[in-house]
């Protein structure tokens, strides 16, 4: 007999086993998020998913549904929370879309649409982290990085490399390179890697496809964050770049890496 937990006043099923994220994905309902991706383990960095659980706040990405959980997630109050953690990833980064090539395909940017961001409110901290254009397929700007660490994972978990790895503490937490002189042209990585096409903002980027599909046409340009498949997205990127695809620069998406 399923079990079900409410989301917004409305039943969700659950299976033993399934966090309220994988709830909430299995039936549709969008729980904002950055650090999490089915497949991967949990890791409860970016707290963007945050609900109410019963009253309490907790991270649904971690947080195991059980029976009877009344959980709150669309409400003014939770809404709040979320773009000022927003804010707060965008000011502690250089993510000025207008000049970055992965805009328009940023999961950041989508979500802070998604929230009604004007600004980033915070003071700005411009890092000047180092860029790593070292591999021939792929470069890393590091400046963008949200440390969600799902690179980290995907190279770890799915691709069986250990690829990328976050080192240091505060305003010093940094992405470092698993190679012998750590730099990404020296590592494993090949761009079929899932932890490749993973990252959710511009920090690790396809080389020679920056600007295939136009600013305007691009995946968050023709649907919000919600009404997304971001796992579609990141696998029809990857399948593009693998077989070396023809694209039809008019069909718009998802190939702007
Ligand atoms: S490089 Fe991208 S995927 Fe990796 S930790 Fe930084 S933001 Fe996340
Ligand atoms: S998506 Fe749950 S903490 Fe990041």
């Amino acid at each position: 007999m399923s079990k079900f937990i409410k989301i917004d006043g409305v039943e969700v099923p659950f299976e033993e086993g399934q966090t309220i994220m994988d709830a909430a994905l299995a039936a549709d309902i969008y729980i904002p998020h950055l650090c999490h991706r089915p497949g991967l383990s949990p890791h409860g960095s970016c707290k963007l998913c945050t609900v109410d659980v019963n009253g309490r706040a907790v991270s649904s990405c971690t947080m195991p549904a059980s029976e009877g959980m009344e959980i709150e997630n669309d409400t003014p109050a939770l809404k709040k929370v979320r773009k000022t953690i927003t804010q707060m990833l965008f000011v502690e980064g250089n993510h000025l879309c207008p000049s970055c090539e992965k805009t328009g395909d940023c999961t950041l940017q989508a979500v802070a649409y998604h929230l009604d961001m004007l600004d980033g409110h915070f003071p700005q901290f411009y890092p000047r982290r180092e860029v790593d254009a070292s591999h021939s397929s792929l470069v890393i700007d590091r400046d963008r990085c949200i440390m969600c660490e799902l690179c980290v994972r995907a190279s770890r978990e799915i691709d069986g490399k250990d690829v990328f790895a976050i080192s240091g503490r505060g305003t010093g937490r940094h992405l470092i390179v698993n190679s012998p002189t750590g730099k990404l042209g020296d590592s494993d990585i090949e761009l079929d890697d899932l932890a490749a096409h993973i990252c959710p903002v511009g920090a690790i980027l396809i080389k020679d496809h920056g600007y295939e599909v136009p600013i305007g046409r691009r995946t968050f340009d023709l649907h919000s964050v919600a009404e997304t498949d971001l796992e579609e997205v990141i696998l029809k990127k990857s399948a593009h770049h693998d077989e070396g695809e023809e694209r039809d620069p008019n069909e718009g998406g998802v190939y702007g890496v």
